[in-house]
């Protein structure tokens, strides 16, 4: 199965974009060398950062048995759950703000006239410092990570936690639902979640007391392993913005057509946000799916937009399968 690490490509765009534009800049326009100096610097700040956050430290790290739980420990988590982060993730943030800075004071010591340029690589830097602590406060075993919304209706729904991970939005359902049951499905494959998650998921669902509630399903959302009209509501969040563009498409599609008539979808995703500029970089504002794009997806795969907002830092949506009847009546009747 292929490995997945969709949503955090943006570093490796902005590392060969950054290169190959600022290397024909430096061949072809040397006179424009305050700009191709630029782009090579951010280029090569996203090469460091991509190598950071997509492995190379996991790889020296991951082998340390409970380096996770040591980690939610210290970020004030209930000691048990384990929700997976790898170090390479969690600390790959922080140590691109050190290279940013790192990069500032080397340009004003090499070249002392370009300063504004190493006071933009500073802020960079404070940024991805700043964001390196709001996306800790994440791992809080009891932090609110779903909204407040109207999704799940009557007491014996039986619901999708689409790209579950380790079970951070399923145990937060599961806290919510007096009966009911959970479907909690996964590829279980991320490169950023030790193991994948899938035993951490079970791991979790134990502490959590949810085992008898929630059956874990492998599977990928963009070809759901479920007839139609199976659940009565679906939740996902942080997991379709990790698709590429068709699969985006394809995920809603399937999640619309194992809801039944009525029943609803709580997506949340990131989208471009001043929480997003400070978390990952300005850059971030360019490369993620606005909010009217979200929602022209999620229409143009047949919901209805019945609620938004902002939760954590993130953006989300309450999307409806319309009631098949109520369809028919807007639609006038049949000849
Ligand atoms: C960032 S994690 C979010 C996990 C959890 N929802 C949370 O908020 O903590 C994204 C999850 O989506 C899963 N995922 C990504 N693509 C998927 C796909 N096509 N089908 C099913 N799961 C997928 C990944 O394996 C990963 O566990």
């Amino acid at each position: 199965m292929k490995s997945n690490t969709y949503g955090h490509g943006h570093g490796r765009i902005v590392a060969v974009g950054g290169l190959a534009v600022g290397l024909a800049l430096l061949l072809y326009a040397p006179s424009l060398r305050v700009v191709s100096g630029a782009l090579l610097l951010v280029a090569a700040v996203h090469v460091a950062g991509a190598v950071v956050v997509l492995g190379s430290v996991r790889a020296l790290w991951s082998g340390r048995p409970g380096h996770a739980a040591r980690v939610a420990r210290r970020a004030g988590a209930t000691e048990t759950f384990q929700f997976g982060w790898t170090p390479g993730w969690m600390n790959g943030l922080w140590m691109a703000g050190l290279v940013l800075a790192t990069g500032a004071v080397v340009v004003v010591v090499a070249a002392p006239a370009w300063w504004p340029l190493a006071f933009g690589l500073l802020l960079l830097g404070a940024g991805q410092v700043a964001g390196s602590r709001f996306l800790r406060k994440g791992l809080r075993a009891d932090h609110v990570v779903l909204p407040m919304v109207d999704v799940v209706r009557g007491d014996r729904a039986r619901i999708l936690d689409a790209g579950c991970g380790t079970g951070r939005t399923t145990i937060a359902l599961g806290r919510i639902l007096r009966g009911g049951s959970i479907v909690a499905l996964d590829r279980f494959d991320a490169g950023y979640i030790e193991g994948g998650g899938r035993d951490l998921l079970a791991h979790n669902l134990r502490v959590a007391g949810l085992t008898d509630q929630v059956e874990i399903r492998t599977g990928d959302v963009t070809a759901l392993p479920f007839p139609e009209r199976s659940f009565d509501a679906a939740t996902s969040a942080h997991m379709i913005d990790h698709l590429p563009g068709p699969a985006r498409v394809r995920a809603l599609e399937e999640l619309r057509r194992v809801l039944v008539p009525g029943g609803r979808l709580l997506m949340v995703v990131w989208v471009p946000s001043w929480e997003m500029a400070a978390t990952f970089n300005v850059l971030a504002l360019l490369f993620l799916t606005s909010r009217r794009r979200w929602r022209e997806l999620a229409t143009g795969a047949g919901f209805r937009v019945v609620d938004e907002g902002v939760v954590n830092g993130a953006w989300f949506v309450v999307l409806e399968r319309p009631d098949g009847r109520a369809d028919e009546v807007a639609a006038g009747p049949r000849a």
